[in-house]
């Protein structure tokens, strides 16, 4: 087993460090730079998909709620249900384009969804990483998301490709052809993501905030799932007590819970309307004296409001929200480092659940 750890003490912190060598799997043969196309080995019909649903759970539901932004950002309307909620009340009507978002291609409860969509008659595809799993032998269609094996239960590598095939998936669906940039933005992100492994402050940051009552993620748009992902992470592999929130939910409720004893971690990316409401949310918590980590490209000068600082190099804003959730994921691995947590194996979860 430590052969195949690559000299990593976790699978974890290796599969984190596979994410750039994974990202490009993802993007090869998919995305052409001189047709500035995107391209996908899909038998699907592109024109007859007028609304979509996803369906997933745990990380992959974050996965699939940052892709109904993207598809909607296309104009396809999009929605995300969690697979054990979907029941049948969705299917009434006219059906959808199914979409299962399934790391394993074997969770009982996805399984379940899209099998009572086929029998709604409703077209399904998945995006799932294992070829030959339930899901895409059962599906219509299938995107694979290219992440190579993961055997740490934390999802990291795979969610990054979720992310990534679920961003080809609306170009493609949005007919293929993207601005020069955005498709220059894409093929940057392994490199982005190297820069950000390359950099120690999340380990830094991490020695500073463990042994805190709780920890509260906020962000907005594309760093709205982001933000429920990097407290679901923390959670199952620390233990403590972390939530995720939409930067404009705090003050409905969760401030309450704000203390100088709970960092907020507040994602704030680009300079746009939503940068700065996210900055105008980090001011609040910052007056009450809770410790700030702001994850940010510098652009809307939130770093004054700040006691920590994770940097993102700068991009579109919707790539912005994978790049965040890297310097996340390493938050959350050294938090539960120092806490000498089980990392791989945290306790009563499973990589793949197979009960509903
Ligand atoms: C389990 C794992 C999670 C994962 C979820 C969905 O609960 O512990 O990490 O996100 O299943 O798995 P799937 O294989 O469907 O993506």
């Amino acid at each position: 087993e430590d052969a195949e750890k690559g000299g990593y003490e976790q699978y974890m912190l290796k599969e984190i460090t596979e994410q750039p060598r994974a990202l490009r799997k993802c993007l090869r043969g998919r995305v052409d730079e001189e047709a500035e196309q995107v391209s996908l080995d899909l038998e699907l019909e592109r024109e007859s998909v007028d609304r979509i649903h996803l369906l997933a759970c745990g990380s992959s539901y974050h996965a699939a709620l940052y892709g109904a932004q993207l598809f909607r950002a296309r104009g396809i309307p999009a929605q995300t249900f969690l697979a054990s909620e979907y029941g049948d009340r969705a299917l009434a009507g006219d059906t959808p384009l199914v979409i299962g978002v399934t790391q394993s291609g074997e969770t009982a409860d996805t399984l379940g969804a899209l099998r009572a969509a086929q029998a709604a008659g409703a077209e399904t595809l998945t995006i799932t990483n294992t070829v030959g799993s339930s899901a895409a032998r059962e599906c219509d269609h299938a995107l694979f998301v290219r992440a190579g094996p993961e055997i740490g239960v934390a999802a990291t590598k795979t969610f990054a490709n979720q992310q990534t095939a679920l961003h080809l998936l609306a170009l493609w669906l949005g007919g293929g052809d993207a601005d020069p940039s955005h498709i220059a933005a894409l093929r940057a992100i392994p490199e982005q993501v190297q820069s950000i492994l390359d950099d120690d402050s999340a380990r830094e940051v991490a020695a500073e905030l463990v042994d805190s009552a709780a920890y509260f993620f906020i962000g907005r748009g594309p760093q709205h799932p982001i933000a429920l992902e990097g407290a679901l992470k923390l959670k199952e592999i620390s233990y403590e007590h972390a939530e995720g929130f939409a930067a404009g939910e705090l003050k409905h409720g969760p401030i309450a819970l704000v203390t100088t004893e709970t960092p907020i971690i507040a994602m704030v990316t680009g300079d746009d309307e939503r940068a700065r409401k996210t900055v105008g949310n980090v001011k609040e918590v910052q007056a009450r004296g809770a410790p700030v980590v702001a994850v940010t490209d510098g652009k809307a000068n939130v770093e004054q409001y700040a006691q920590h600082v994770l940097s993102v190099p700068e991009t579109e804003p919707e790539i912005a929200a994978l790049l965040a959730n890297v310097q996340l994921q390493l938050l959350a691995y050294w938090i539960a480092r120092d806490m000498g947590r089980p990392i791989d194996k945290p306790r009563n979860l499973a990589k793949s659940v197979t009960v509903e």
